[in-house]
């Protein structure tokens, strides 16, 4: 697909504080700039960048992409929660005034793309305790990259729920896609769906733009593009088996 939504693949950006000058802030490479008005990208934080250097390193052994990508989805989940609707509250406080706050509306659940969606679920519990989790098995397919559904079981309500949907990595968008058309199948509201990812490419942005533009994409980052075998780059290699099995 020709995407005309990408502005600059690469960009390279000076982090840190803004009152410290240029010179003293090392740069980096941060997101690519996509103007999907659906995607929100975290901001390009020297702490983000550190833990998204830590886990594309081919070197970094197991428990410490555990560990790391574990803090990138907390920041994905907390994102994510401010893209829901709430009320105002006003409570009062121990001193006996009132605080003029805000609460939540309405039901949510996760529901995560087996195998490595699962790896979010922690970062979503730590926030939403006890929140209910559903699951779909998409597997892509090693040679063709097109996936395959192989199982799902959903909350009863689920159509009720604003739903997180929990993916680490967006590549060519085959698997997410087809989790959306799950969860519209459902009965889910295409805008009650927040898709939360690590690393997003462009073309995969595009494709969910172009096909569910109301579903709200949460990433760390969108990454230059896909190799030959639609795998993103430079990205961090296969999620899953680095998390669960090398
Ligand atoms: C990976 C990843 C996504 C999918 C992304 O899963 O977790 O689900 O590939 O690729 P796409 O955007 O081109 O569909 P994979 O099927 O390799 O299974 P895994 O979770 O067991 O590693
Ligand atoms: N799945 C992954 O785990 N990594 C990629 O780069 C693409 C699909």
């Amino acid at each position: 697909m020709v995407d005309d939504k990408v502005i600059q693949r690469a960009p390279s950006q000076h982090l840190g504080p803004k009152y410290r000058p240029d010179e003293e802030k090392p740069s980096a490479t941060v997101s690519t700039k996509v103007t999907h008005e659906n995607v929100t990208v975290l901001p390009q934080t020297p702490q983000l960048i550190a833990l998204l250097t830590m886990i594309r390193d081919k070197t970094t052994n197991r428990a410490d992409f555990i560990f790391y990508s574990n803090r990138i989805n907390r920041l994905l989940v907390e994102e994510a929660l401010n893209h829901l609707p709430c009320l105002p509250q006003t409570i009062t406080t121990p001193v006996g005034r009132p605080y003029a706050g805000v609460q939540f509306e309405g039901k949510i659940c996760g529901v995560s793309i087996m195998r490595a969606g699962e790896a979010m679920e922690q970062a979503l519990r730590e926030c939403c305790r006890s929140v209910r989790i559903g699951k779909i098995l998409i597997q892509r397919d090693e040679e063709t990259s097109l996936p395959k559904l192989f199982y799902d079981k959903l909350p009863g309500d689920v159509a009720e729920r604003w739903v997180l949907l929990l993916d680490p990595m967006l590549a060519t968008g085959g698997s997410a896609l087809m989790a959306v058309d799950v969860l519209r199948s459902r009965g889910v509201p295409e805008d009650h769906i927040l898709f939360l990812n690590l690393i997003a490419s462009p073309e995969g942005a595009a494709n969910f733009a172009q096909k569910f533009p109301k579903v709200r994409i949460v990433t760390a980052f969108v990454d230059q593009g896909l190799d030959e075998k639609n795998y993103i780059v430079p990205g961090l290699g296969d999620f899953g088996d680095r998390f669960y099995t090398l």
